[in-house]
């Protein structure tokens, strides 16, 4: 029987897009775009089986071998820093984790600074690194009402388009790191199952190639 890979990807549109991918580089599973609601799809001739998992979810399923492999966003991995492989830069679901604030911000040293985020750990190392004193406010979302509401001061969070900060009034103050999507991989499963990974890593880099 042939070795089934198992493969956590990204529920939503970043998702579709890594399936296609993968479906391009040799992996499909047609079943997969029937529509219903189950999560787990597998082709068992490719040696493939995908599970729809929460897209800040994949890096779990991948760190605790619940998934050989999966595609999570740079901003997971240095958010809870799984034990995991990072093998590959996947070029696509770009985007920057952003310091933003109201247009009128000036960073008073004297005080600490409060900062609002989804991204605890990376604002933390953030301004760690920049011997910055701060008070972190830990929010799930709308994090752009932070600094109206006078919660924070400044916010980190993802910038895509900038079309949230700007319909909210706010500008980037500093870029943090730059963000995309990047296939990852359970550290055992790399031992065990290191020819089909590999081989798939490499499926996935020459289609990068190929559409560069
Ligand atoms: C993210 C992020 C911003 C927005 C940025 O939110 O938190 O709010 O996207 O995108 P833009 O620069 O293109 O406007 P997301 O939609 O992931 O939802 P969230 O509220 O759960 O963070």
């Amino acid at each position: 029987m042939k070795t089934m890979l198992n493969v956590a990807l990204p529920k939503g549109r970043l998702g579709e897009k890594v399936y296609s991918m993968f479906e391009k580089a040799g992996y499909p599973c047609p079943s997969i775009k029937e529509n219903n609601r189950k999560l787990i799809f597998e082709n068992e001739e490719a040696g493939v089986r995908y599970f729809w998992v929460k897209p800040s979810d994949v890096a779990i399923y991948v760190e605790r071998g619940a998934a050989d492999i999966g595609v999570a966003g740079k901003d997971i991995l240095l958010e809870y820093e799984p034990d995991i492989y990072e093998l590959l830069d996947l070029g696509f679901g770009k985007c920057r984790m952003a310091v933003a604030a109201k247009k009128d911000f000036h960073d008073d040293k004297s005080r600490t600074l409060k900062v609002a985020t989804k991204f605890s750990n990376i604002a933390g190392n953030y301004y760690r690194a920049k011997g910055r004193d701060i008070d972190i406010i830990h929010l799930n979302g709308s994090i752009e009402i932070a600094p109206i509401l006078g919660l924070s001061d400044v916010i980190v969070d993802i910038v895509e388009t900038g079309t949230t900060l700007k319909e909210n009034d706010l500008v980037v103050y500093d870029t943090v790191v730059p963000i995309s999507a990047r296939l990852i991989s359970n550290k055992a499963s790399y031992k065990f199952k290191s020819q089909q990974i590999d081989e798939l890593s490499k499926n996935l880099e020459k289609l990068l190639e190929e559409q560069a």
